[in-house]
Formats: structure tokens, sequence, C-alpha cells
């Protein structure tokens, strides 16, 4: 009998995005950023204009032509899908508001024992406007690889909990100390919400993931083991996800990255306050990086950004694989000729190791 052949995959036709999240030193690095999509970009305030960003979030083609206008407009590689970590608690029929210039707003916080054991399900049908959502974007990108993404269980909870967007989550932390019970009921409820949500973009098409826990870098390393690392695990050792690359992103986490990693990421996003060779030593040189130009400089001039953007491409040499992106979400007063401009210039430096 002859053996079936196997066409040979090139590696040309893996892009080279998942090529460095899966470590590979890339003579390119791929480049995208974080709120790529969003109101830095004209054509997105007008296609917005009159609908509400949730309401956006569940239009399948507004979401779809919103996750590709930065891919059409600087060549990034790749794009994110156009929601919000907010978006699974919405469709479970959480009374969540995305309030413009301010963030996530509750009508009435859960924060006590009977609000977080009533808390609601989150159906398969609920969640239908995201499948929907992703294919349409998968198909207007070709072969741009879509990056699909979640809130972890301890920033997603610390809205539902303050109510509003925090600096130093009181009621969170009262929560966590005070009511063990309460806090892995919430949590645990995340986990699976967030979960599920990844699950949808992955089955519809997206290449990767990327797990937000933004403000976790607020714990203690015995904190964040305890109170946020088993519902984060939940999530990224899922068998949906395990054969695709899952990026761990927080602020201020220059003092938990190995326990981010642990959790089961496979790319760890680091923010602009740490360096990147510091995040590869401390990672014991094993897991590719995601980051950091500092978005503090997209408003400077241009010689200061150019030169911290070579910086940051010398420093990531370092890793196993570099993901170019920022430290944190691109401003929305940031003018996107510079995205763009700055995307050309990251396409420019070659890795001499690369390949
Ligand atoms: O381009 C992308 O990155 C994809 C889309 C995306 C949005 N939110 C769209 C958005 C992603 C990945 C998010 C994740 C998100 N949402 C996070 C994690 C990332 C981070 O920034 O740390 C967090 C903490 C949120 C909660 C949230 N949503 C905040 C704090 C805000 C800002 C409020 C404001 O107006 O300043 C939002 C709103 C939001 N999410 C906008 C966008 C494009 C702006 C609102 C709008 O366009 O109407």
């Amino acid at each position: 009998m002859t053996p079936a052949v196997t066409p040979a995959i090139s590696r040309a036709e893996t892009p080279t995005l998942i090529r460095a999240f899966q470590g590979e030193r890339t003579q390119q690095r791929p480049v995208w950023f974080m709120r790529q999509a969003g109101r830095s970009l004209p054509e997105y305030r007008a296609i917005r204009e009159g609908t509400t960003m949730l309401q956006a979030c569940v239009t399948p083609e507004l979401a779809a032509e919103i996750t590709v206008q930065p891919v059409r407009r600087h060549q990034v590689d790749a794009a994110i899908f156009y929601s919000d970590i907010m978006v699974p608690a919405k469709l479970a029929g959480i009374d969540v508001d995305i309030v413009p210039g301010r963030g996530p707003v509750l009508a009435t916080p859960i924060r006590d024992s009977r609000a977080i054991a009533n808390l609601p399900e989150l159906t398969q049908d609920a969640l239908q406007p995201i499948a929907d959502g992703v294919s349409a974007s998968v198909e207007l990108l070709g072969d741009t690889p879509l990056i699909g993404f979640a809130g972890a269980p301890f920033t997603v909870a610390s809205y539902l909990v303050e109510g509003a967007p925090s600096r130093t989550f009181p009621h969170t932390r009262a929560l966590i100390a005070h009511n063990e019970a309460a806090w892995h009921t919430l949590a645990t409820w995340v986990a699976e919400i967030s979960l599920h949500f990844l699950q949808t973009q992955v089955n519809a098409g997206a290449q990767a993931v990327q797990l937000f826990d933004s403000w976790v870098g607020a714990l203690d390393v015995t904190n964040y083991q305890k109170s946020a690392a088993p519902y984060s695990s939940h999530i990224l050792r899922d068998a949906t996800l395990a054969h695709i690359p899952r990026v761990h992103f927080g602020t201020n986490t220059g003092h938990i990255l190995p326990q981010l990693h642990q959790a089961g990421a496979s790319v760890i996003g680091v923010d602009a306050e740490t360096a990147l060779t510091t995040a590869n030593t401390v990672l014991g040189g094993a897991v590719p990086l995601q980051g950091n130009i500092n978005p503090a400089l997209l408003s400077g001039s241009w010689e200061a950004l150019e030169q911290h953007t070579r910086e940051v491409l010398a420093a990531g040499q370092s890793a196993p694989g570099h993901v170019v992106n920022l430290g944190h979400g691109v401003p929305a007063t940031t003018d996107p000729d510079v995205l763009t401009r700055l995307v050309a210039l990251i396409h420019s430096i070659s890795d001499p190791l690369g390949s």
C-alpha cells in the first residue's frame, strides 16, 4: 500500500506572528497593538456614530469591519477581535455599560454573597453574535491571523465588584480577605464565561488568544497564587486552547511574571515598566515575549520614538521569539499616522539571527 502523502506545509504559509509566538526568532518582527481598533482611527469614529460600543460588539458585520480597519490602515501582522472583556458578562445579562472616557460601569455592583450566588448563565445562543463576528472577521482578513481574547477572572471580577474602574480595588480586596467562598464562586463564574467567550472565538477561526489580566499586578505573589492563578489556569489550560499560542498580559506584573507563565500561558505580554531583557531572564530564557513600546512616546518626537523602538527590538532579540506591541493599549489621542509609520519602521529592522 502506498503511504498517504502529507503535503509539505512550507514555513512561508505559517504567519510570522504565529512563528514568533511559537518561539521562533523571525527576521522581520511581527507587530500589532493592543486597542489598535478604536478611537484613534477616524474611520472607527465614523462607523461607530449613533451606536454604543456594546451594541457595536454584538453586531457581527460592524464588529468585523472595525476589527479589520487597523490591518488595512497600518499593515499590522494581526487583527484582534473588536469586543471587550465585559462583553461575556453583558451577554449573560449583567447590567454593565461602557462609559466613554471612563470604562465599564455597573448599575448595581456585585459584591454580596446573595448577588454572587445568583449570577446568571451564559448560553451558547447568547454567544452567537460573537461567533458570527469572528467568522466575518476571518473572512475579511484573508491571510492575516486573528487574535481572540478574554479578560482574566481577577480583572473582570474587579470591575463587577467595584462597579466602576478603580485603581485600588478596595471592595475586591475586602471580598477576597473576608468572604473567600463568595470570591471563589465569583472567580469561577468569570472563568467559565471568559472561557466560553474564548472557545467561541477559537472555534470560529481565531488563531491565537490573549488573556488580559490588566490589573492583577495589584496582587503580591502569594495573593496572586491563591486568589487569581487557579481561575486563570482554568481558562489557559482548557483543551480547546492547548494547540494555539496563549498570550497572558497584565500591567505592573514585573514581580509575578513566572507565575503568569506557570498559570498556563505560552507567551508573556510585557508592559512598559519591565525591560524585555529582564523579563526574559526572569522567565529563564524559555518563553516568547510580546511588547513593550512605551505608549507615552507615541505623542512625543519621532526621533525619541524611533530610538526607543530600536532598543525594544534589540532587547526582544534576547527572547526565543518576539512579537512587538505596546506596553499597554493605544491612547485615544494617538495620531494614526504615527502608528502606520511605526509599523513600517519595525518591519524595516531585521533580526540577523532570525529566519
Ligand atoms: O483593539 C483591541 O485591542 C481590541 C478591542 C478591545 C477593546 N477592549 C475595545 C475597547 C480589547 C482587547 C479590550 C479589552 C479591555 N477592555 C481591557 C483589557 C485591556 C487593557 O486595556 O488593559 C480592559 C481593562 C477593558 C475595559 C475597558 N473597556 C476600559 C478600561 C475602556 C476604556 C474606557 C474609555 O473610554 O477610555 C473600555 C472601552 C473600550 N474597549 C474602547 C475600545 C475601543 C473605547 C470605547 C469606545 O470606542 O467607545
